[in-house]
């Protein structure tokens, strides 16, 4: 890992929220991604436990800059989760005045869902960066699970949100999904990047937590058909 890069992987319920009955069920990872000189860091997806996540920033040392939002949906953005209320970048902005980094096409599910002004949300293209300290974050916009969905590549790591877990990838049937942006998204995208990188799931549903993406290719069912057609016939 490049020695500039701070990167560090949270799970729900473990790391932060502890005791919290959803995000101990929800297995979802937070990330800090940060520049280990200038101590600045960005959160992705903090959501559950904020006073939390605000902590562990403090122990490291770090400044938290901004939040990158990998896409709309409660258990990443904040929101109602089943009837309950989740914390995330809404109440984050009660303590700190930062951006919120989102793809242009989730503005209006994050306006709809997360309690999220427009005013909090700095939008993307599919392929801008995000800096914090010298650290550049490439957005890679990846539609399928929602209309706005996107990954964050930054040096040898990726951070897929729901888009691709390591033994399959997020649902499609759900309000703004899409099963043919979600093939084009993992073949013609995700699946087309270098096998050394790393890749870091939105949740905790596999064995490991994280793995590289040459092992992910050989057993991710999701990743072996190479047509649309195949592809929609066996996931959507
Ligand atoms: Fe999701």
């Amino acid at each position: 890992m490049d020695s500039t890069l701070y990167f560090k992987q949270l799970l729900s319920g473990k790391d932060f929220a502890v005791g919290n009955q959803i995000a101990t069920q929800m297995v979802n990872f937070v990330y800090m991604i940060g520049d280990a000189e200038s101590r600045k860091c960005l959160l992705v997806d903090p959501t559950y436990g904020i006073d939390d996540l605000l902590n562990i920033a403090q122990i490291d040392d770090l400044q938290i800059t901004g939040v990158l939002l990998t896409h709309y949906h409660a258990d990443h953005a904040g929101g109602n989760l089943f009837g309950s209320q989740i914390e995330g970048s809404k109440e984050l902005l009660e303590k700190l005045s930062i951006p919120i980094h989102c793809n242009k096409d989730e503005v209006p599910w994050l306006l709809k869902t997360s309690g999220l002004n427009s005013d909090d949300l700095e939008s993307h293209e599919s392929g801008d960066t995000v800096s914090v300290g010298n650290v550049e974050i490439k957005l890679i916009g990846t539609p399928g699970h929602t209309p706005g969905s996107q990954c964050f590549l930054v040096n040898s790591q990726l951070i897929a949100g729901d888009t691709l877990f390591l033994d399959g990838c997020g649902r499609t049937d759900l309000p703004g999904s899409d099963p043919e942006l979600m093939y084009d998204s993992l073949i013609n995208k995700l699946n087309k990047l270098n096998n050394d990188i790393m890749v870091y799931p939105g949740h905790f549903y596999s064995k490991d937590p994280f793995d590289n993406l040459g092992n992910v290719k050989s057993y991710n069912p999701v990743l072996k058909p190479r047509t649309p057609q195949e592809w929609l016939a066996i996931f959507s």
